[in-house]
């Protein structure tokens, strides 16, 4: 097992907590909010955090790894699908002209107007590249993994934005922080368990989750799901070690 994340593991001092905390509260003015907000983030504060500057760590960006797995399928235009595509600066570089992309914001201008979950309802289009992206809830995620496996050609590949939460503001869920993961790292948890896939994190742009889907049929691990949805940041450390983890340039060269 590749445990590339391990090296990045820190800890807070209680004082460096406490700045955190007490800096997060800087924008209330009520002093009962800031009491409020205060036992709140104390309740779900952590020390540990991961310390990785995702600019420094490597160059590859998930619009890499993309655009090598179309490239993988050796077929002259294969199909992508995006989930959640915002601004358009990830979907603008892939590189196929079969591309398909879903949001249900207007602004985003997609080629579907929706939620991933309308848009799944009627789809019958098979890809060869999917890209989730969308809403950072796990339960939210779970349903894209679980859709887009059976809108997915067998050898086709399925990435993931935003599997490795440095600390747990840019964790929690609702949003609280402006980096922001959300909990889409229980997926990783189910997917390493998912059989019929080859799966595995890159340690590269808030960590990119990559999938190949080897089986015709693929049957998604959600067996702890219920525990799973209560799992607090703190957890993660602990949940993650069934995850392979693998360094961005090993996991470009060594493609799946
Ligand atoms: C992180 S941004 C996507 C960034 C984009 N993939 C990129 O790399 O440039 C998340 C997007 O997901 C969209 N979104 C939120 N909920 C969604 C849902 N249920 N289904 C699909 N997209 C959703 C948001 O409107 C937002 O545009």
């Amino acid at each position: 097992m590749d445990s590339e994340i391990i090296k990045y593991y820190t800890e807070l001092q209680q004082k460096d907590l406490d700045n955190i905390i007490n800096n997060s509260t800087i924008n209330y003015k009520d002093p009962r909010m800031v009491q409020q907000v205060t036992k709140h983030l104390k309740r779900i504060s952590s020390k540990k955090f991961i310390n990785i500057d995702w600019e420094k760590v490597t160059k590859l960006k998930k619009i890499d790894f993309i655009n090598k797995a179309l490239k993988k399928t050796g077929k002259k235009n294969p199909s992508y699908l995006e989930i959640g595509v915002y601004k358009n600066e990830n979907f603008n570089l892939v590189e196929t002209s079969t591309k398909l992309s879903v949001d249900p914001d207007k602004n985003a201008f997609p080629t579907f107007l929706g939620t991933s979950n309308e848009f799944f309802r009627d789809n019958k289009i098979m890809f060869d590249v999917i890209l989730i992206d969308g809403l950072h809830t796990y339960e939210q995620c779970q349903e894209d993994a679980i859709n887009s496996l059976k809108h997915l050609n067998k050898n086709g590949y399925i990435f993931f934005h935003d599997f490795i939460p440095r600390n747990f503001l840019e964790e929690y869920v609702p949003r609280i922080s402006g980096a922001w993961t959300g909990d889409v790292w229980k997926v990783s948890v189910e997917l390493a368990q998912t059989k019929g896939i080859n799966f595995k994190v890159v340690m590269a742009d808030h960590g990119v989750g990559f999938l190949k889907k080897i089986d015709d049929e693929v049957k998604y691990h959600d067996k702890n799901r219920k525990e799973l949805l209560y799992k607090k940041y703190e957890d993660f450390f602990e949940l993650n070690k069934i995850v392979e983890y693998q360094n961005a340039e090993k996991a470009f060269n060594e493609f799946i």
